[in-house]
C-alpha cells in the first residue's frame, strides 16, 4: 500500500533548523575552493580591479599576507594569473617561458609564505600574446600544434618553480597530452594538471580580460573556445582531457552552465572543478551594492549551486568571503 498526501508531506523534514541541517544534501567546505590571485610587477601595491569591485592585483611582496590568510580561512589551493606589460607581449609568449618571469616568481612567493598551499598556475598565451589570444597566430589564425609545443614548455618552467597543478586554460586540441607528456619527460611526474575542458566562448569574461589587459585584439575566441549551445561536446571534451592525463577537469563559466556541470560530473571519474568566473562575479557584486539581495544570499547559494551540480571544487573569487561566513 502507498501513500501519498496527507500522510507524505514534505514539510515534515524542513520544520526546524535541525532537521534541516540532518537532512541537506550538499555541503560547501573552504577546502573547496580555489582562490584565483591576480599578480603585477612592482612593490607595495595591492591594486584595485576596476570591474572587478572588492577584487585586487597584488605585487609578489604583498601576495604573502594574502595567502596566509587564505591558509588560515581553510583554502588549500590559488590559481595564479599574471599581468604581463605590454613591451614583454609578443606573438610566441617568449615571456611565458621565462623560468624568472612573474608567474614563476609568485609561485614561489606562494610556497615561501605557506609551503602546503597547492599552487595552481595559469597555463595559455594570451596575457604574454600581442594578439591576445592563447595561441600563436599565423596568417590570422590561432595555429594548435605549434601552440601545444610552447604550453608544454611553459608547463615545465611553472613545474621547475614548484607549482603542484598547471591549468591550461587555452583549448588547444591534445595540449593535456602534450603537457603530460613533457612534465614526465623532465622529471614531473607528480606535477599534475587541471584543465579547462569545457570552457565555452562566453561574454562572461570581460572584467576579467581588463584586470590582466589580455583581450583578443582581433576576433574572437570561437575557433578554440566552445560554442555556448553545445552539450554534447563538453561531455567529449571533459573525456578525452581525462583520456590524456587530466587530474582534475574544469567546466567555466558557471551559473548559466550547471547542466553541464551535472553532465561531465556524470561521465568522468575523476574530480570536476567549476570556475564561476569575473563577469559572474562582477555582476552579483553590483546586485549586492544595488540593495538586490544580500551578500551572503549572493556568495553562498551559487557556490552550493556548484556543489549540487556535481562540483567537487569551485574556483571564485568569493573564496575568502565565501570561507569567512562559512567559518562564521
Ligand atoms: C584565458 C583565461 C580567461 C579566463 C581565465 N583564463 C579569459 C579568456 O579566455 O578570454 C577567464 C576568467 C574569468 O573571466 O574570471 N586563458
Amino acid at each position: 500500500m502507498s501513500y501519498g498526501y496527507p500522510y507524505v508531506r514534505g514539510r515534515r523534514l524542513r520544520a526546524t533548523a535541525a532537521l534541516r541541517q540532518m537532512v541537506q544534501e550538499t555541503h560547501l567546505h573552504p577546502a573547496q575552493l580555489i582562490a584565483p590571485l591576480f599578480v603585477i610587477e612592482g612593490q607595495g601595491a595591492i591594486e584595485p580591479i576596476a570591474d572587478m569591485p572588492g577584487y585586487h592585483r597584488y605585487t609578489l611582496d604583498r601576495v604573502g599576507e594574502e595567502v596566509r590568510s587564505l591558509w588560515v580561512l581553510g583554502i588549500r589551493s590559488v590559481l595564479l594569473f599574471a599581468k604581463v606589460p605590454d613591451h614583454k607581449k609578443d606573438n610566441t609568449g617568449t615571456e611565458a617561458l621565462n623560468p624568472d618571469g612573474l608567474l614563476s616568481r609568485a609561485v614561489q612567493a606562494v610556497k615561501a609564505a605557506v609551503p602546503e598551499m597547492c599552487v595552481m598556475t595559469d597555463v595559455a598565451l594570451d596575457p604574454y600574446s600581442s594578439y591576445g589570444h592563447d595561441g600563436i597566430v599565423q596568417d590570422g589564425q590561432i595555429v594548435n600544434d605549434e601552440t601545444c609545443a610552447i604550453l608544454a614548455q611553459m608547463s615545465v618552467v611553472h613545474a621547475r618553480a614548484g607549482a603542484d597543478l598547471v591549468a591550461p586554460s587555452d583549448m588547444m586540441d591534445g595540449r593535456i597530452a602534450a603537457i603530460r607528456e613533457a612534465l614526465e619527460g623532465e622529471g614531473h611526474a607528480h606535477t599534475g594538471i587541471l584543465a579547462y575542458s569545457a570552457k565555452y566562448a562566453s561574454g562572461f569574461y570581460g572584467p576579467f580580460r581588463s584586470a590582466l589587459d589580455s583581450a583578443p585584439g582581433f576576433g574572437d575566441k570561437k575557433t578554440y573556445q566552445m560554442d555556448p549551445a553545445n552539450r554534447q561536446e563538453a561531455v567529449r571534451e571533459a573525456l578525452q582531457d581525462e583520456a590524456e592525463g587530466a587530474d582534475i577537469v574544469m567546466v567555466k563559466p558557471g551559473m548559466p552552465y550547471l547542466d553541464i556541470v551535472r553532465d561531465v560530473a556524470d561521465a568522468v571519474q575523476v574530480p570536476v572543478a567549476v570556475y564561476q568566473v569575473s563577469g559572474e562575479y562582477s555582476m552579483l557584486q553590483l546586485a549586492v551594492k544595488h540593495g538586490l539581495m544580500t551578500e551572503e544570499t549572493a556568495i553562498m547559494e551559487p557556490l552550493l549551486a556548484f556543489r549540487r551540480a556535481g562540483a567537487q571544487l569551485v574556483a571564485t573569487y568569493y573564496a575568502a568571503e565565501a570561507a569567512r561566513l562559512l567559518n562564521a
